[in-house]
């Protein structure tokens, strides 16, 4: 695990899209997992400014998204695929048949969780998969105490989670969904590169589990620290409760690539 700490926001955007370019690179149709949430947005920003000049081009790139509330009506404005398309996918040259998420509405749910999994697999995997942590440690929806190896599921959402994502519902937790599909754990695993951003110190409990915690079904972005190659990204909020942080920041400055 590759862990950044740094104040300044641009540079952190920086950093971040350094990756996604990178796993990108001089692939003729590679893949993005794409995250919704405030954590990444500032990553889609930058990445929409590499696309303005002219240095980044999505044209062949295809866009698997994390996650989906169950039961939003189609449309809605908080619904994820929508949310991707209006911070990321419509701004630059992607082309929308290029973008898949998880029916959150479909008629049989668990057939559609399977053949999200069998796309992303024929695809060849996620070369780059955007993610952030929620306060109860959760990536994507995967909320705690679900399995560490799971596929794409439907999962229920936990009242920190409803609650901390109230703020997109007007701060009314009666408006959000109770529900979700969610690419699972080990979909998420199977991403050849990571990239996680985190910001805030609500958050830095869950970012201590992630990084120093055991690996462990009650914070299940704990499993990353088995991924062969993901990029953690903090401010120094997120990072306050860290056990070795100086470590890290050592790590990080004198790094050999
Ligand atoms: C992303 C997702 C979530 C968020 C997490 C953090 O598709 O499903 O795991 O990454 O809830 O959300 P923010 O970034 O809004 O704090």
């Amino acid at each position: 695990m590759d862990i950044v700490i740094e104040e300044d926001g641009i540079k952190r955007a920086k950093i971040a899209a350094d990756v996604v370019e990178r796993a990108i690179a001089g692939k003729d149709h590679p893949a993005i997992g794409i995250a919704t949430g405030s954590s990444p947005l500032p990553l889609y920003d930058e990445l929409v400014r590499r696309y303005e000049a002219g240095k980044l081009s999505f044209a062949n790139v295809t866009g698997f998204t994390l996650d989906e509330y169950v039961g939003l009506p189609p449309g809605h404005p908080e619904g994820y695929r929508i949310f991707i398309e209006k911070n990321l996918t419509n701004r630059v040259d992607f082309k929308p048949e290029n973008l898949y998420s998880p029916d959150g509405n479909a008629e049989d749910i668990l057939a559609m969780c399977a053949e999200y999994d069998a796309k992303i697999a024929s695809h060849g995997g996620v070369d780059v998969q955007v993610l952030g942590i929620g306060s109860d440690g959760h990536i994507a929806f995967n909320e705690p105490g679900g399995s560490l190896v799971s596929r794409t599921h439907p999962e229920a959402l936990t009242e920190a989670t409803r609650k901390d994502n109230s703020r997109f519902f007007d701060y009314d937790i009666s408006k959000v969904p109770t529900h979700c599909v969610t690419q699972g754990l080990g979909t998420i695993m199977s991403s050849h590169t990571a990239i996680m951003m985190v910001t805030g110190e609500n958050k830095a409990k869950a970012v201590r589990d992630l990084i120093e915690g055991p690996v462990s079904a009650r914070c299940p972005g704990s499993i990353l620290q088995h991924h062969p190659d993901i990029t953690v990204v903090l401010d120094e909020a997120a990072a306050s409760l860290l056990e070795i942080r100086d470590f890290y920041v050592y790590r990080w400055q004198t790094r050999i690539s």
